[in-house]
């Protein structure tokens, strides 16, 4: 019989969180069974965002219940399915719902999960490259494209666009879509001398420190605004955009509160848009998913990458992003620390290789052969210890 693992989550009372790994053979045997759920999900990959070092560290309000399986996204491989939406064999993708708070999440092999909250993969990505986004990556290109739709901003822009907390998941993203996009960003972070290099690489024209306490109009300066942080950060970030422009809000890093004038809106039409992910209708995500395809080049995606294991995140991992002390997108990958399965080393180098494959897959007129290729006979890579079951070749002709 199978054995899966899942990182469980306890707390009693006000007390202390506790995390643990534990070992099922059966997916009802995690805490949250919902009969709702109707889809059985093969987990490969999952990821670490703020919400998640909430569940993780036991911080009230964003888990409904204890114990819990955190992980608010995931991807994987359906194992069985109840709806008719999906089949056995198909890859799908779950991000920002209630997973992971209302009932369990993504740091587990194998789970049922709601049919509604999921998408089919977008046959332009790998399930990893789908949680390398996960919902920070959505979240990012929701604020690009409501500053688009509703903010006034334009491709073609010449004016700085600024993103806070921009070392995080979310401002990550934001820096390398706007980038790509052929904006000027401006990225704000308390970690300049750690993180500008970083930055510059997603694309940053210009790092800037985290913004101070501001008047209520400070000079106008921005074109857009992504705000991963609330506080005097969204406050100054308010005050400081031109004539007309918009703040697309969405975290609250830092603070909550909002200690702002209504000087920007009533003096200067700036707008303030708020973005949420989670309760985003169906045709929003799609969309979101699309416009990925063409904001978000592949090769970027391994920058922005740090990945993690199960037995990881039941270390400090929760602590540490609640801190800010974590950088970009942290991805957790089922197969890293499995008895059954090659070193973290190893894992990460098949991933490369597989990453480069598909960004060569995605950027070149190609003929795709796919060709089984054992680590016994043909590996690539002699010195991976690894049946790679199936890889896709490609030649250009
Ligand atoms: N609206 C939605 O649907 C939605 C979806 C996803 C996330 N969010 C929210 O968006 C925010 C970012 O999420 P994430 O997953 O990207 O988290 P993250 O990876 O932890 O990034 C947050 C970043 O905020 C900055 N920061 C942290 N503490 C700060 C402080 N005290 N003062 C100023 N800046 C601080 C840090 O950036 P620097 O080191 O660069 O300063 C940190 O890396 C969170 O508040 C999250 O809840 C909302």
């Amino acid at each position: 019989m199978a054995t899966y693992r899942a990182v469980v989550v306890s707390k009693e009372g006000k007390g202390p969180a506790s995390r643990s790994i534990v070992k099922y053979s059966d997916p009802s045997e995690l805490p949250f069974h919902d009969d709702s759920a109707d889809v059985l999900v093969q987990v490969s990959h999952s990821a670490l965002n703020y919400k998640d070092g909430l569940v993780l560290t036991g911080a009230p309000g964003v888990a409904k219940k204890f114990p819990i399986v955190p992980g608010i996204d995931f991807a994987g491989k359906v194992l069985q399915s109840r709806s008719a939406q999906f089949s056995a064999g198909q890859s799908v993708v779950l991000t920002g719902h209630y997973a992971g708070q209302w009932m369990d999440g993504g740091y587990c092999d194998v789970v049922w999960a709601k049919s509604s909250w999921l998408v089919a993969l977008p046959e332009f990505l790998t399930e990893r490259e789908a949680m390398i986004i996960g919902t920070a990556g959505f979240t990012a290109m929701q604020c690009v494209m409501h500053l688009e739709k509703y903010g006034g901003l334009a491709r073609g822009e010449k004016g700085p666009v600024l993103v806070t907390g921009a070392a995080g998941g979310v401002g990550s993203v934001a820096v390398a879509i706007l980038s790509h996009l052929g904006y000027q960003v401006h990225a704000s972070t308390g970690r300049v001398e750690e993180q500008e290099a970083y930055l510059k690489k997603l694309g940053a024209k210009k790092v800037i420190g985290r913004l101070a306490k501001s008047k209520p109009l400070n000079k106008e300066v921005y074109v857009g605004v992504v705000a991963c942080v609330g506080g005097h950060g969204l406050a100054t970030a308010l005050a400081s955009v031109q004539y007309g422009c918009a703040v697309a809000s969405c975290g609250l890093a830092a603070d909550s509160k909002l200690p702002a004038t209504v000087m920007p809106f009533i003096l200067r039409g700036v707008k303030l848009l708020g973005i949420d992910s989670v309760q985003a209708p169906m045709e929003e995500r799609k969309a979101v998913w699309e416009a990925l395809r063409t904001s978000l080049p592949a090769a970027v995606l391994n920058d922005l990458a740090t990945v993690y294991s199960l037995d990881d995140l039941v270390g400090n991992l929760g602590e540490r992003i609640i801190k800010g002390q974590t950088r970009g997108r942290g991805i957790v990958d089922m197969a890293l620390g499995r008895a059954d399965q090659v070193s973290v080393e190893e894992k990460k180098k098949v991933d490369q290789l597989e990453d480069k494959l598909n960004a060569y897959k995605m950027s070149a007129p190609a003929v795709l052969t796919s060709v089984g290729v054992s680590a016994k006979d043909s590996s690539p890579m002699p010195h991976v210890k690894v049946n790679i079951s199936s890889m896709l070749l490609v030649s250009n002709l």
